[in-house]
């Protein structure tokens, strides 16, 4: 059965987790889905971990756009959440309210997800039907601004201002919150004052939901991996000795052998 936003808002109050992971493309899209994981995030960090990008800056509309149409074509009962990218936003309601729009019209998404405290356009959305998803803590589109990837909120005054900014979201009516990078005890202080279920990472266990990077759960980063993300699978050393398997199998005459060959 095909999850909603209502179903997601229900199960904060029946005190039930959610697991969301990212996807970029049709076939681990289908996995996801099929392994039942309700929410999949197209996010923005397609930027570095499918296109190669230093940040998630650069990545366009058209360039979400694409990979979330793949996705979309993947997932049969996931709740799909396209992440908006840098400037597609933040630069007016207007600009807002139409790219929002062209992932629900163009691309098959159910919602979108909004980085920062942008509580006015979230309100406009949702009032014109488009469910909103927030995203504060670390919001790696304001690298720049933060200073590098830092945990937020760990003194009082910024702790204040996130919950704050919480509240103001949640009144604005969106669906769910992903805390990233904040410490545990803030991730709850504002998983107990919000409606709407928080979704952490790097957030510590009292979100109501958790979500990681599919990269990083399969292991198929390049470098190090945040403190916060856990390796599940070693796919990238799996990927290496299937592709120097076949590559030495040809070197030496041995593939394709009787059995994967035409008579
Ligand atoms: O783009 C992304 O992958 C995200 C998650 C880290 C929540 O925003």
């Amino acid at each position: 059965m095909s999850i909603t936003v209502r179903d997601l808002r229900a199960s904060k109050g029946r005190g039930e987790r959610f697991a969301m992971l990212t996807a970029y493309d049709f076939p681990t899209a289908r996995i996801l889905d099929e392994a039942g994981v309700p929410v999949i995030l197209v996010g923005d960090s397609l930027a570095q971990n499918v296109l190669g990008y230093d940040t998630t800056l650069p990545v366009t509309m058209e360039e979400m756009l694409h990979h979330t149409r793949a996705v979309a074509r993947g997932a049969k009962d996931a709740l799909i959440v396209a992440d908006m990218p840098f400037l597609s936003y933040q630069t007016s309601i207007e600009d807002g309210i139409r790219n929002a729009g062209r992932f629900l019209k163009e691309a098959g998404a159910h919602a979108v997800k909004l980085e920062g405290p942008m509580v006015e356009l979230a309100a406009t959305l949702v009032e014109r039907g488009v469910p909103v998803m927030g995203h504060l803590g670390l919001t790696p589109q304001s690298v720049h601004a933060m200073g590098g990837y830092r945990v937020q909120g760990r003194s009082e005054e910024d702790a204040r201002r996130l919950l704050d900014q919480s509240h103001a979201l949640d009144k604005a009516g969106i669906f769910s919150l992903v805390l990233e990078g904040v410490p545990t005890t803030l991730a709850q202080r504002i998983t107990e004052a919000v409606s709407a279920p928080t979704i952490g990472i790097g957030a510590g266990p009292h979100c109501d939901a958790q979500v990681l990077v599919l990269t990083d759960l399969l292991g198929l980063g390049f470098g190090a991996y945040p403190k916060f993300a856990k390796p599940y699978a070693d796919l990238r050393s799996t990927i290496t000795e299937a592709v120097t398997a076949f590559k030495e199998d040809v070197e030496a005459g041995l593939f394709p052998d009787d059995a994967h060959s035409y008579h």
